[in-house]
């Protein structure tokens, strides 16, 4: 897709990923950018920073404090951003939470991850991917992880979440492709940002151990993607090697995974 002067929403916007990845939207691509967060300081922050580097004259974006599960919510920002500044070309649904643990967390606490990680793009896509079709065009990226194409050392609901993304983001590519609706499936390893910084030790060994990226490095591979409207972005290139190693025998795989987290937990 041309970035230059689209409309883009970026959810999670005040930190990590997509702070870097709205910028980059904004500063080095000319998009018009929508930051959206829970935390709505942080939102107008992002946009302010790009307010006072962006050139004179570039179209000034909008800051919305939201929970992207929230349907509501995300409706109205919908329809405030199309009413204010045209349509949305580009959802970078990004927002999203890890907890450390398994099946032994709490009801309360897997459905909020599976809110976060998953519902916020079902919610999403329910009210844009209409808008898309009957226009002929528009692109979803979801940011998902690379726990959501192999796992989540420590994190069950993590991995599942994530995975539960990545195929919502297949099905929606290969279900909308002819209507003109592409899709991009951002599947990062460790990046150094808050997320990493404040998880449970098993995560941020597993990250540390496999080499950590700057989030404006994630968000520079994003927007050359996003220009060739691939679908898969890994900034971590060698993922797409696990990825074929535990689809070639998902035994040894398996073993291999057990193999690291003895590794962790050890050292
Ligand atoms: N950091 C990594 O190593 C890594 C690796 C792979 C994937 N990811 C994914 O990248 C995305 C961004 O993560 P990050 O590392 O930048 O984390 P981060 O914690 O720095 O940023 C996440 C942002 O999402 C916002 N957010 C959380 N819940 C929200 C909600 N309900 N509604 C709106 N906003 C909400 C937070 O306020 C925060 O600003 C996440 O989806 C994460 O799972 C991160």
């Amino acid at each position: 897709m041309e970035l230059e002067g689209v409309v883009a929403v970026v959810t999670g916007a005040a930190s990590g990923i997509g702070r870097a990845l709205a910028r980059a939207l904004a500063l080095d691509a000319g998009a018009v950018v929508v930051a959206a967060d829970i935390d709505a300081d942080g939102a107008e922050a992002t946009v302010a920073g790009i307010a006072a580097e962006a050139p004179e004259g570039a179209t000034p974006g909008l800051a919305a404090g939201i929970d992207v599960s929230d349907e509501a919510a995300v409706v109205a920002l919908i329809e405030r951003v199309e009413q204010s500044l045209g349509p949305i070309e580009l959802w970078c649904g990004n927002a999203g939470i890890s907890r450390m643990g398994g099946v032994e967390r709490p009801n309360e606490e897997w459905n909020q991850v599976w809110d976060v990680n998953l519902m916020a793009h079902v919610i999403a896509c329910r009210h844009l991917v209409p808008r898309w079709v009957e226009r002929g065009s528009g692109h979803l990226l979801v940011t998902a992880s690379a726990a959501g194409l192999l796992t989540g050392l420590g994190t069950a609901s993590y991995a599942v979440t994530k995975h539960a993304a990545v195929a919502l983001a297949e099905w929606i590519a290969i279900t909308h492709g002819d209507d003109g609706v592409r899709v991009s499936c951002l599947c990062p390893q460790g990046v150094r940002t808050p997320m990493t910084e404040s998880d449970a030790l098993l995560g941020v060994a597993q990250v540390e151990a496999l080499g950590m990226i700057e989030p404006e490095e994630v968000a520079a591979e994003t927007l050359e993607a996003l220009r060739e409207d691939r679908f898969l972005i890994l900034p971590h290139p060698e993922v797409a090697t696990y990825e074929q190693r535990r689809a070639g025998d998902r035994q040894r795989w398996l073993r291999g995974m057990q193999r690291m987290q003895r590794d962790l937990l050890d050292s």
